[in-house]
């Protein structure tokens, strides 16, 4: 065993068939930790990250990845220390950032699927947001896959989340106008005050396309889709000529992992308007990592880019916190301080 460290973790108990509840989920409170291999360290988590793919994972469904089986070690990306190292690339007391965290206290990880974290230029926990995945996959989804211009309009759902608050404000500084959709007024709040033109409450709107209608009267150029479900239905009805829809994510899909998505279809809108509808995965960009954290370092560096987190505290709050996700009751990027 490592250190005689004792680790605590979160494991699959079973696959949920529609929402996840406390119940899907084990908690196991004396794990002993392996002993290094080679190319091998040990890490202490300090943040780990809650995102809504995990529920993608914990489905017996075929994934873009393969998924956790009921027993296994739930997924998760994470920032921590490295307190042993069997790596010559690693030493003990430096920070690292990698996807393969999982949902524990303590990770033995692969030196070569980690990255190391210089906890002098932000904090640490950035690499998990705005420097990290969700950051990546805003400035993706809207310049390459959305391919926003100046002038347009960018409709984006989820607008105060994670991946939301980046692109809203890249959309903004890139000269676009930017419509945050959100579920309540205090995160609309926020999005206005990160810069969003106008805000809606889709929980709140009786006729969700009428308000779109409303607030973008020249119709919508790029639809940054975080959620799937009504929102998309919408916004499908209020596309502008060659507009482009970024899907990014299907979290209000959650309920229904595996099952078709019955909704409303608008192929007649997307003829007519000649718009491009493309899913993306931001592991597709991999190799541009540099280029998007340098543009979003940059406004970080000259104070105008603003970041909510939303930090509980201990793994015990792991479970919790991703079927809070689930039902918009994060407020900003979702972390467990460890
Ligand atoms: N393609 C990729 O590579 C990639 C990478 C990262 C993330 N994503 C996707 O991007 C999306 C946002 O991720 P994130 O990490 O930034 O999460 P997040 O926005 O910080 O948190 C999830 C948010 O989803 C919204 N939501 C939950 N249930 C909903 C429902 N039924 N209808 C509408 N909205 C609902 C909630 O916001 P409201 O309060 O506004 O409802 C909730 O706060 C997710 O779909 C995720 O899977 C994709």
């Amino acid at each position: 065993m490592s250190k005689n460290l004792i680790n605590r973790r979160w494991v699959l108990a079973d696959y949920p068939e529609a929402m996840p509840d406390e119940t899907h989920f084990q908690f196991e409170a004396s794990v002993p930790l392996p002993v290094l291999e080679e190319d091998q360290i040990l890490v202490q988590a300090h943040f780990l990250s809650v995102d809504p793919y995990m529920r993608g994972r914990i489905s017996p469904e075929a994934g873009y990845t393969a998924g956790v089986k009921p027993g296994g070690l739930l997924p998760a990306g994470g920032v921590g220390e490295v307190i042993e190292s069997r790596s010559n690339l690693f030493d003990e007391g430096e920070f690292v950032e990698s996807m393969n965290f999982g949902w524990q206290e303590y990770s033995v990880l692969s030196a070569g699927s980690t990255q190391k974290v210089d906890p002098a230029l932000a904090p640490i926990q950035s690499s998990l947001s705005y420097l990290g995945m969700p950051g990546m996959t805003a400035y993706f989804g809207l310049f390459d896959v959305g391919a926003a211009k100046p002038g347009e309009t960018v409709l984006i759902s989820a607008a105060s989340g994670a991946v939301g608050q980046v692109a809203g404000q890249l959309a903004k500084a890139h000269g676009c106008r930017a419509v945050a959709v959100a579920s309540n007024e205090a995160k609309l709040d926020w999005c206005r005050e990160i810069g969003y033109d106008i805000g809606i409450n889709y929980r709140e709107t009786e006729d969700l396309p009428k308000m779109i209608n409303d607030c973008c009267p020249n119709g919508v150029d790029v639809y940054f889709d975080n959620t799937a479900g009504p929102i998309h239905d919408a916004v499908m009805q209020n596309l502008n000529l060659n507009a482009r829809v970024a899907v990014c994510g299907v979290v209000s899909l959650a309920d229904k992992i595996g099952k078709p998505d019955i909704g409303q279809r608008y192929l007649r809108q997307i003829l007519v308007n000649r718009a491009r509808i493309q899913g993306f995965l931001v592991f597709d960009f991999a190799e541009r990592y540099d280029e998007a954290r340098d543009y979003i370092s940059g406004f970080v560096r000259d104070g105008t880019f603003k970041f909510k987190e939303d930090i509980s505290d201990g793994i015990e709050s792991m479970a919790k916190s991703f079927i809070d996700l689930l039902h918009s009751e994060n407020f900003g990027k979702k972390l467990i301080k460890i």
